[in-house]
């Protein structure tokens, strides 16, 4: 019979008294990390600064989108490094997952590299290894460079590939001497949606007009057609990854996409293919040509001559190209079966889904939290398990949001955080190849979508401060207090 102690995390003002689990419940570093993440546009600030030129996301906020911010000076985290990497290390983060600004590091998006850029990164590569932290490195985080926008479209044309492929390398050379994880992109699934079909966020394409202002694109064939070239950016890189720099750095390549748990609205077979429908949409677009070589049948079948087709060798370069998963994950959804929407003859990518989808009832006090299930990730991780060989994954986000300025004291943050580690451990034990957990986020950002009115941090700033001093929450504490708990077993 083992006692299970979980030293330190028994202090009252912080543990909510029902952690039963600690950090080293799990596997040691690095065959398991915890950290926490954030993005360039949302922390790094000096948005023209040292040779930057804009991403399609400056555009999108110097247009008054996200409530009037902006990511000009964000947490100012260009000029903050050394102090936030002390704060990280304090803290006990393992790892930090960050995004490089393809535009401060190769203004305009191709073409010379600027040394600046070079240097703000090995900066702070350096920093996080000389404080014994994993640096975790997205080459894409919804900020394509706004001139590749303007020059032709984006990732709606076939040029991206050899531009983000050029954009990788210089990556991989730079840093994966000590760069050990890179994910080419961050969660596809979304900003194809939100910027090629809703259009609520940029490019802003989007032909079916519930977004803002959308008048350019044509959300029919667009999010199928960026998807796909998505898949050959990524496919490129990771083979480029692979033949010229994994044996010698020694490192890993994957992709990250955002996962909710779907699960029927109503326990009716109508609705039960829905789900599955749901998670075939929303997952299985990119995880299917990655691990089969090819789109799920239901989305071949529904979106028909729209969406393009593998040739024999893309297929072969999209598949089997990732060593892991990243996943963020937030809540679950209801999935209502909606096949009526196949009837209409201008359908869009969500028409094509015929699926519903509604968040759960809330008991969370704000209008900004997600509701709690933990129980979603676990059965994420299931799926993996069951459908698509148990690839090693990472848990890349989660986290609770909650108003910007609330309390310092956030328990229903560590009240969620809490639960999802919970779930991981149980997931972990019943044999996920889970490889490690990152909170969103560690500084309270620009949101995509919320600007400043919401946040994810576990550390506070006044934006009216101008040192911008980071506070902690209490959710900084339980986290810090978990991170260097002991399990003593006896
Ligand atoms: C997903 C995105 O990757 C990140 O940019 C965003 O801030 C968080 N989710 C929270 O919404």
């Amino acid at each position: 019979v083992s006692l299970l102690l979980c030293f330190l995390l028994t202090i009252k003002s912080v543990s909510s008294s029902t952690d039963n689990f600690c950090r080293d419940d799990f596997p040691s570093a690095p065959a398991f990390v915890f950290g926490a993440s954030s993005s360039a546009y949302q922390v790094e600030g000096a948005a023209a600064e040292d040779g930057r030129t804009p991403s399609i996301l400056d555009t999108f906020a110097h247009a008054g989108h996200f409530h009037g911010a902006t990511g000009d000076v964000a947490c100012d985290a260009y000029h903050k490094y050394k102090e936030d990497v002390q704060l990280m290390a304090d803290t006990g983060l393992e790892a930090y997952r960050f995004s490089i600004s393809w535009s401060r590091l190769i203004p305009n998006g191709k073409g010379p590299v600027n040394p600046k850029g070079l240097q703000y990164y090995n900066n702070l590569i350096d920093q996080l290894i000389s404080h014994g932290i994993q640096p975790h490195v997205t080459l894409h985080h919804s900020d394509l460079p706004q001139a590749l926008d303007d020059e032709y479209g984006g990732w709606v044309s076939r040029k991206i590939v050899k531009d983000f492929t050029a954009y990788a390398d210089v990556c991989f050379k730079n840093f994966g001497d000590r760069v050990l994880h890179w994910t080419t992109m961050n969660e596809p699934n979304v900003f194809v949606l939100a910027g090629y079909d809703g259009g609520y966020l940029p490019p802003q394409r989007c032909s079916i007009p519930f977004g803002l202002n959308c008048s350019r694109g044509n959300s029919s064939t667009e999010p199928y057609l960026a998807t796909h070239n998505i898949l050959l950016s990524h496919a490129s890189a990771a083979r480029l990854y692979k033949k010229n720099y994994q044996d010698k750095q020694r490192g890993f390549i994957g992709i990250n996409l955002f996962a909710f748990w779907f699960f029927p609205q109503k326990k009716t077979i109508e609705d039960e293919l829905a789900a599955q429908r749901g998670l075939d949409f929303y997952i299985g677009w990119y995880l299917n040509p990655l691990v089969f070589g090819d789109y799920p049948d239901v989305i071949k079948k529904n979106a028909g001559s729209r969406i393009p087709f593998f040739t024999r060798l893309e297929s072969q370069s999209v598949k089997g190209s990732f060593d892991f998963i990243g996943f963020n994950y937030y809540t679950v959804v209801h999935a209502k079966d909606n096949s009526i929407s196949l009837k209409s003859t201008n359908r869009d990518y969500h028409a094509d889904s015929a699926v519903k989808m509604t968040l759960p009832k809330r008991n969370e006090s704000s209008s900004f939290e997600y509701p709690i299930a933990p129980w979603g990730l676990q059965r994420l991780l299931e799926y993996m398990k069951q459908n698509y060989g148990n690839p090693p994954v990472y848990i890349h986000e989660n986290g609770q949001q909650t108003a910007r300025n609330s309390s310092l004291e956030d328990r229903s943050r560590i009240k969620y955080v809490q639960g999802h580690i919970q779930a991981l451990l149980e997931a972990v034990r019943n044999g996920s190849n889970a490889r490690g957990y990152f909170i969103w986020s560690f500084l309270d950002s620009l949101e995509l979508l919320g600007g400043y009115e919401s946040s994810f941090g576990l550390y506070y700033m006044d934006l009216d401060d101008p040192d911008l001093k980071r506070q902690p929450k209490l959710s900084a504490h339980w986290y810090s207090q978990f991170l260097k708990s002991k399990n003593l077993t006896s």
